[in-house]
């Protein structure tokens, strides 16, 4: 499966389906038609242009609603459940944030914040979605086991580098992708500190990607 990080939170999964994860997309424009999209909270910068869009959209109900409120063709889950999309396995899994639905000046209650893990050709990607760190990570370790942990570090909105670094450990995912950093001026981070410190006290592998870079990724994290 090919991973590309499309910057913040935005990742297009390439496989058999082609995934899009929080449709926000900082810089440039989307060159591919998505299959799926997948939508962790209502906040603007992972709902995004899901709207838009308008394809099958996997979200917690209340994003859901709205999104079909829209015309967009949305699959309504929550915390805990499975349902499985075109062959694709979504998990939404809990996530320690807020979540605001803002539309046209209004704003209302967006529901829970989530994230996913998504089961595609065998590899298993686990997306934190915005969180503060939690110790049920392990429970994601424990029920899932991901291949690829795509966690944030910005710091303010969502954990920094130092509780990232726990985040890694308990979610035991063999590969990292850091994100949710370097957007804007409040989530600028310095990750080379801490991938030295995951790979030297770990057998986690970090990958810090550019916006627009991709990478194969594949079960326990390699290549595939
Ligand atoms: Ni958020
Ligand atoms: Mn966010």
């Amino acid at each position: 499966m090919r991973l590309t990080w499309l910057g913040h939170a935005c990742f297009l999964l390439s496989g058999s389906r082609t995934i899009l994860i929080d449709p926000f997309i900082p810089e440039g424009s989307l060159a591919v038609e998505p299959d799926i999209v997948a939508v962790t909270h209502a906040h603007a910068d992972h709902l995004g242009i899901a709207a838009e869009l308008s394809k099958k959209t996997v979200a917690v109900n209340e994003v859901a609603k709205y999104l079909r409120a829209k015309g967009v063709p949305a699959e309504a889950m929550n915390l805990g459940g499975t349902i499985t999309v075109d062959g694709v396995r979504f998990t939404m899994t809990p996530a320690l944030h807020s979540s605001w639905l803002e539309d046209e000046g209004a704003g209302f209650y967006g529901g829970v914040a989530a994230g996913f893990v998504i089961t595609m050709d065998g590899v298993r990607i686990y997306h934190a979605g915005d969180t503060a760190l939690f110790s049920d990570m392990q429970l994601i370790r424990d029920l899932y086991r991901p291949d690829v942990a795509l966690l944030p570090v910005g710091g303010c909105f969502t954990m920094g580098p130092e509780e990232a670094m726990i985040a890694a450990r308990y979610v035991g995912a063999p590969l990292v992708i850091p994100m949710h950093y370097d957007t804007f001026p409040v989530i600028r981070q310095n990750l080379e500190e801490f991938k030295r410190t995951i790979e030297r006290t770990t057998s986690i592998r970090v990958a810090l990607l550019s916006p627009g870079e991709s990478i194969e990724v594949g079960p326990e994290g390699g290549a595939g």
